[in-house]
């Protein structure tokens, strides 16, 4: 997979998906044996900015690279002077070589591809440079109500196969070969969220955008029903896993 925009959900997807756990980015410390305080970040598939600024809060500088202008418009309008949006490619980054101390991809890195991203993040990064990439993973493969909408997702887009959701995205990054370093870390944590806000946040996501409507009202009506019937009061707690793959030059 490489490059899509989310500019036409991102309202949608800045609304309503979620933020990252604080020992994610302990995590990420611990990799770059420094704090994220002063530190050059490039944040790569930056979107509408949620990890930029995750990233900025602890103190980083942060270049946030995205394909899409509409997404780096709003992160723009939500951001810090910490930030700076550039619009760009992580096959292809508009960045100089050897500039930044981290590269982090948060939930992005699957849509580049690893032949070029791995080189073209260790280019931009100075000799003990880390770079990051992660993803959350909603861990209720048993529920009721999302077994029934994984089926009726599959069978409105073609395209989209559940199983992909097991794919260690991050793997790729060992058998590119451009890190002496590399190492998975996961960090389980529980999203307490609306059901209204996850539904929107389903709706962000590009297998359900690219449906046609009615299928894809109808998509997410079954997902609103099926989690009012599973949390009555209108709140689900959910159990989550941030996958974290970190890697040095
Ligand atoms: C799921 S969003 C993640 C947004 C953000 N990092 C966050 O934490 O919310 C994936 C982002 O990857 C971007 N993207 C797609 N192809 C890309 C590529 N080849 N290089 C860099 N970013 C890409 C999309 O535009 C989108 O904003």
């Amino acid at each position: 997979m490489t490059r899509t925009t989310f500019d036409h959900v991102a309202a949608a997807y800045d609304a309503a998906r979620p933020d990252y756990p604080g020992p994610l980015f302990d995590a990420i410390e611990s990799a770059l044996g420094q704090p994220l305080l002063r530190a050059e970040v490039a944040d790569v598939g930056a979107g509408t900015g949620i990890a930029s600024r995750a990233l900025a809060g602890r103190g980083a500088q942060v270049v946030a690279v995205d394909p899409g202008p509409g997404v780096l418009s709003l992160l723009r309008s939500r951001s810090t002077s910490r930030i700076r949006p550039v619009v760009g490619d992580g096959n292809a980054l508009p960045l100089r070589s050897g500039t930044f101390d981290l590269v982090t991809y948060a939930q992005s890195w699957h849509w580049t591809d690893p032949a070029s991203s791995a080189p073209e993040a260790a280019r931009v990064l100075h000799d003990r440079g880390v770079l990051a990439v992660w993803w959350n993973l909603l861990k209720t493969d048993d529920a009721p109500w999302w077994r029934a909408y994984v089926a009726a997702a599959e069978s409105a887009n073609s395209g989209y196969d559940h199983n992909e959701a097991d794919i260690d995205w991050g793997a790729g990054i060992d058998t590119a070969g451009c890190f002496a370093w590399v190492r998975r870390v996961e960090v389980p944590w529980t999203r307490t969220v609306d059901v209204d806000v996850l539904v929107t946040d389903y709706s962000s996501h590009s297998y359900v955008a690219g449906l046609e409507e009615p299928a894809r009202a109808e998509l997410l009506e079954l997902l609103r029903s099926g989690l009012a019937a599973a949390f009555p009061s209108g709140v689900a707690v959910l159990p989550y896993v941030t996958r974290l793959w970190v890697a040095r030059r």
